[in-house]
């Protein structure tokens, strides 16, 4: 047990972080029926559609799920009032500021995380009043810190910094991995591309394999002027580079990314015209399989890796 085992009543300190287009009811209970904490992505969701994940996931899981929501998508009011009326216990806030929320949520009975980038706002966040903090580094997949602090500076940097709960988060996928995230001061990760590439993501099959097809060096942070998003260099990233060589305005940016390039590229498989948002650990995430699987796998590394650095 430790201060994130204790704080949402689960057996390992692994939460799946909420993403757009992968992580429906499906991922997020399997997730928590293997012992870590799962949480459903509300940035895809109309706020029906989240209703029913909810309700799905209550029938689907008798153990602790939470619900993601970014800050910058539309609805929020109509979302947060879902998620009280549903009884969700943990909400998981992210890209915006965690003063807004934090207090309805905490009056509602409800465990607060706040994801951030930078120990500024860890400490925003932890002065909110929020539980816990994730700490998410520049090699995540999806949106991104305009800081480009890495996983292994922002963790010991937001650990100096605050007193609650520090979960790590960015190119974490395998027990050593997190195992190293501890050690510099984490009490729990939360990954999100390794569970974009399992059996229960709602993600394309497309998509997927080209999680497991994708190298080291084949991501970059892009769209910095509007929301800097990691992505995998395909089409659409090159059409963008093109743009970025003449100087674009803001609104130009705008026009080129559209609408729904993210759904059209992890939900409907379009590998060609599609947004595709992935970490940097992409490169060591090797095959598609079910969420049980990764979660042992990761924790049986964990506890050799343990044992291996005793020795060190
Ligand atoms: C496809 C994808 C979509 C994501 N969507 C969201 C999201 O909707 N909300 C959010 O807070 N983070 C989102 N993230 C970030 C993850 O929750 C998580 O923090 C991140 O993936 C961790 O880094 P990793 O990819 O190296 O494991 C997304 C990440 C990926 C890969």
């Amino acid at each position: 047990m430790n201060r994130i085992t204790t704080l949402f009543n689960i057996q390992y300190p692994i939460i799946q972080g909420g993403m757009i287009w992968n992580s429906g009811y499906k991922l997020a209970s399997a997730v928590s029926n293997a012992g870590g904490l799962g949480l459903i992505g509300a940035g895809s969701m109309y706020p029906d559609v989240l209703r029913e994940h909810i309700q799905k996931c209550k029938k689907a899981t008798d153990k602790p799920f939470g619900v993601n929501v970014p800050m910058l998508y539309p609805n929020i009011e109509e979302i947060m009032q879902i998620i009280v009326e549903e009884g969700v216990k943990i909400v998981f806030t992210s890209a915006g500021n965690p003063k807004t929320w934090t207090s309805f949520l905490k009056e509602n009975g409800i465990t607060v995380v706040h994801v951030v980038s930078s120990s500024k706002f860890a400490l925003k966040a932890q002065e909110a009043g929020v539980d816990a903090v994730v700490a998410e580094g520049f090699e995540a997949g999806g949106h991104n810190g305009r800081e480009e602090t890495t996983t292994l500076t922002l963790i010991p940097m937001v650990k100096e910094n605050i007193s609650i709960p520090l979960i790590a988060a960015g190119g974490i996928a395998t027990g050593r991995g997190m195992l190293a995230a501890m050690i510099l001061g984490a009490d729990g990760v939360q990954m999100g591309s390794r569970f974009a590439a399992s059996v229960e993501s709602s993600a394309h099959q497309n998509f997927k394999q080209t999680i497991i097809d994708t190298k080291e060096g084949d991501t970059l942070v892009t769209l910095k002027e509007l929301a800097p998003v990691r992505l995998i260099k395909n089409k659409f990233f090159n059409d963008l580079q093109e743009l970025y060589a003449k100087c674009p305005t803001t609104e130009e940016l705008k026009a080129l990314l559209g609408r729904a390039r993210a759904k059209r590229g992890m939900f409907e498989g379009d590998l060609v015209e599609g947004e595709l948002e992935i970490g940097q650990i992409a490169g060591l995430i090797h095959d598609i399989i079910p969420v049980k699987e990764i979660i042992d796998s990761v924790i049986q590394e964990f506890e050799m890796a343990k044992k291996e650095a005793v020795l060190l």
